[in-house]
């Protein structure tokens, strides 16, 4: 089943339209569990070879669900925007994919993590998604030298949770920088986020105003959930599914 809700924006909900416009950023959502490993030949054979060969190289079982979940989850997400193609990408220097050739301006963006996947879709907005499981080991002293802006550190004291501001912040400035482009290689102790509900407040200038921006961050059930976008959409619609859905398309 797929439900469709706004989690922002001024506009009405219209339940059944699956069109992404100028004014919209579309979340896709999927779980991806243990039990979801019979179903990944299936969810394999909707991606190309170069991604085939790249989930044939992962250790895991969990890590090669995950990828495959998310890849198909994208093609979903753009057969519903776009209409049913052979959807190829390729990458800029620091690995942000896109679509290629170019369709539609259309933008997207992916995460994939033990127990969840994410796909955001735009249309002519820079648009960043990240999902990180709730009981990752967050490390203090690491966010502290390689991820957390001073200002950061010193909020941590008004936190109970402790490790789940950790995460918090790491989703958001991850969405940040996937939909800035440069993933890792942003100075993330720049992009700099105040408040319970994590506001950017600044980041590095050639990226533009922190007021550009707009960012939702939330705890997805057992995993945390950052979205990004610049310019700021009109409307946020959610589609969550699960993959036996994905693969009754
Ligand atoms: C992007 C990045 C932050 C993702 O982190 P992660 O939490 O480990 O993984 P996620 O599942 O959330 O996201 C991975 C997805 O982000 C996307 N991605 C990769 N690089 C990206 C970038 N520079 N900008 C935006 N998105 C990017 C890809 O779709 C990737 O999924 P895929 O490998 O299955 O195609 C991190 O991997 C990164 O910075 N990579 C780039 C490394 C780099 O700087 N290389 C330099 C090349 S010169």
């Amino acid at each position: 089943m797929t439900n469709y809700h706004v989690i922002a924006g001024t506009w009405q909900l219209v339940s059944s339209s699956p069109n992404l416009t100028r004014m919209t950023v579309q979340l896709f959502l999927c779980r991806v569990l243990p039990d979801d490993n019979q179903h990944v030949p299936r969810l394999l054979a909707r991606l190309d070879n170069e991604e085939r060969d790249r989930a044939a190289r992962f250790t895991f079982e969990r890590d090669r669900r995950a990828y495959a979940g998310a890849h198909a989850l994208l093609r979903h997400a753009l057969d519903r925007a776009a209409g049913h193609r052979a959807w190829r990408f390729t990458a800029n220097a620091f690995g942000k994919p896109r679509i290629e050739p170019p369709s539609n301006d259309i933008r997207f963006s992916l995460s994939h993590t033990d127990g969840l996947v994410a796909v955001a879709l735009a249309h002519g907005r820079d648009v960043g998604v990240d999902v990180e499981a709730s009981g990752r080991d967050a490390d203090e002293a690491t966010f502290r030298s390689l991820v957390l802006a001073p200002d950061e550190v010193s909020d941590l004291d008004g936190f109970v949770d402790r490790p789940g501001r950790l995460l918090r912040l790491w989703v958001a400035k991850e969405a940040i920088a996937k939909a800035i482009g440069h993933g890792l290689s942003l100075p993330l102790k720049q992009i700099v986020l105040r408040g319970e509900a994590p506001c950017l407040t600044s980041l590095p200038e050639q990226h533009g105003a922190a007021s550009e921006w707009w960012l939702h961050t939330e705890r997805y059930d057992m995993h945390w959930l950052a979205l990004a976008a610049r310019p700021p959409p009109c409307r946020v619609e959610r589609m969550e599914m699960t993959v036996a859905d994905l693969l009754t398309d």
